[in-house]
């Protein structure tokens, strides 16, 4: 069949950004490998050749090729097997085969193995291009799904990143009770520790996971607003409700999972309607008679301790009891130092990514800045603190100018002394004395984190190792976790 050969410009449109399509022809007939060498290189592509399948797969495995022409006959050696081996790799090329003498059955076989087309020799230059032209296309979008599909990966991932025996601990007792589809849990923890990805991860390791994955702000809405958003409404169940009514988060997480976020902040009179539709299993658009079943499994989640907003009144007691049965709670950050440089590597890595920039890794001292630091924001600072480093830094090590800027610790006085504390004695009077008693106690009262003692005496951490050396008194550390050069 003769078709009208392609433009040279659609075949030499490169496959990856920066390269020209690689095209190798595998066949034992010196005639054909040149043959279409000459014609695919008029193409612009970069055209290799083999005679045999052992020099295809040490080509293949050197530098792999977008698209490989394989002659299904060579002597002695049995072109389909080759096509397995020559598509096992990570991004597999398209491969053509080529048949002398080719039977129905070889070319059914053919594709079935994934191979993109068979032509028959001799062939027409013009189909050979034309078959070139579709090949390298569909090579082109399958690199292209196979890169989105990595950056959707990235965007939903449900991974939770750490190796503390917290966490460990944590992602056991999520993976046992994801096997119990309809148990309702509660997860308690700080402000961005991880709660939501602890939710998602549960819904995915669930019998629920092909269900939804809905999540919604208790605090973000008004009692009316947030009671219609859950349950839907009738037609005409207030003034401004739709016409045809309108189903609720309940209907929308149907088989799947509802996460009622900040829970702690849920309106009394909603706890009542929830309570009802935990132990009753359904509920009830606004302004409508007919029951509805709740097939969802409930996560609730809150930066709160719900027992003590219990006690305080604020939160129904058999609601939380109801919530109780299963309790996850995700430590903070600052109690487990060992996750830091495990979730710092893997911000580094997904920004790193996203910004298309080469980024190895923290220096020492970055590395140890944000051992240092005490998190109040938790995993959402970190993650936020390697971006903000991940945009400064042109390449390369990540060092500790790229970090933002603490302001030595918590808010709220948790850095200061007392001052009953710092009494100077009579014989103890001269600078160097009052200097040593003062760095001694900064450092016993932050624990030894070098970066906050440093930031409360208003000096680097380099001239604070110097002064602990030169007072002596990394011998004097009794307990702590900063590394002290001695
Ligand atoms: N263990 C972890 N591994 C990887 N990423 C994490 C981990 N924990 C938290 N994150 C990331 O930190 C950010 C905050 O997490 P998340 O939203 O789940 O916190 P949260 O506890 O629900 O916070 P809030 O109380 O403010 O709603 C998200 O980007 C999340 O992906
Ligand atoms: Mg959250």
């Amino acid at each position: 069949m003769a078709v009208d050969a392609p433009s040279a410009s659609v075949l030499n449109t490169p496959v990856n950004r920066n390269s020209m399509p690689r095209i190798l022809v595998v066949d034992d007939e010196v005639g054909i490998r040149e043959g279409l060498q000459a014609l695919l290189a008029q193409t612009g592509a970069w055209v290799e050749t083999a005679s045999n399948l052992l020099e295809a797969y040490r080509r293949q495995e050197h530098h792999p090729f977008d698209l490989v022409f394989l002659d299904l006959r060579l002597s002695g050696e049995d072109g389909l097997s080759g096509l397995d081996r020559l598509r096992s790799g990570p991004t597999p090329p398209e491969v053509v085969l080529l048949t002398g003498h080719g039977t129905i059955q070889d070319a059914v076989e053919a594709m079935r193995k994934g191979a993109c087309d068979v032509i028959e020799k001799p062939f027409e230059p013009a189909h050979l291009l034309a078959v070139t032209e579709r090949c390298l296309e569909t090579r082109r979008l399958r690199v292209r799904v196979s890169r989105l599909q990595g950056r959707v990966r990235e965007l939903t991932s449900t991974e939770l990143v750490g190796q503390s025996a917290e966490i460990r601990e944590l992602l056991d007792r999520a993976l046992q009770v994801a096997k119990a589809p309809d148990t309702t849990i509660l997860i308690q923890g700080e402000s961005g520790t991880g709660k939501e990805l602890v939710a998602r991860c549960i819904h995915e390791r669930s019998s629920r996971a092909d269900g939804p994955f809905v999540a919604v702000n208790c605090a973000a809405l008004t009692e009316s607003l947030l009671e219609a958003e859950l349950f839907g409404y009738e037609a005409g169940a207030f003034t401004g409700a739709s016409r045809e009514g309108k189903d609720g988060l309940f209907a929308a997480a149907e088989n799947g999972t509802l996460l009622l976020d900040e829970i702690g902040e849920m309106p009394l009179n909603l706890q009542v309607k929830l309570l009802r539709v935990l132990q009753e299993k359904s509920y009830r658009r606004v302004g409508g008679v007919k029951d509805r079943p709740a097939r969802v499994r409930i996560v609730a989640a809150t930066n709160r301790k719900l027992g003590e907003e219990v006690a305080a009144g604020r939160f129904r007691e058999d609601l939380y009891y109801r919530l109780h049965v299963i309790t996850l709670e995700v430590p903070p950050l600052r109690e487990r130092v060992d996750d830091v440089p495990l979730l710092a590597h893997n911000f580094l890595d997904l920004f790193g990514r996203q910004m298309g920039k080469s980024l190895t890794g923290f220096s020492e001292d970055a590395m140890e800045t944000l051992c240092e630091h005490t998190w109040p924001g938790n995993v959402r600072e970190l993650r936020n603190a390697i971006e903000h480093a991940a945009i400064l830094c042109p390449g390369g090590l990540i060092e500790e100018a790229y970090l933002p800027r603490w302001d030595g610790g918590l808010p709220g006085g948790t850095d200061m002394i007392p001052r009953d504390s710092f009494a100077v004695p009579d014989g103890e009077r001269s600078l160097r004395a009052i200097e040593k008693r003062l760095v001694d106690l900064v450092l016993e009262e932050t624990n030894w984190n070098i970066s906050r003692a440093a930031s409360i005496l208003g000096i680097n951490r380099t001239t604070l190792y110097n002064k602990i050396k030169l007072h002596d008194l990394g011998s004097r550390r009794a307990h702590g976790r900063g590394r002290v050069p001695v």
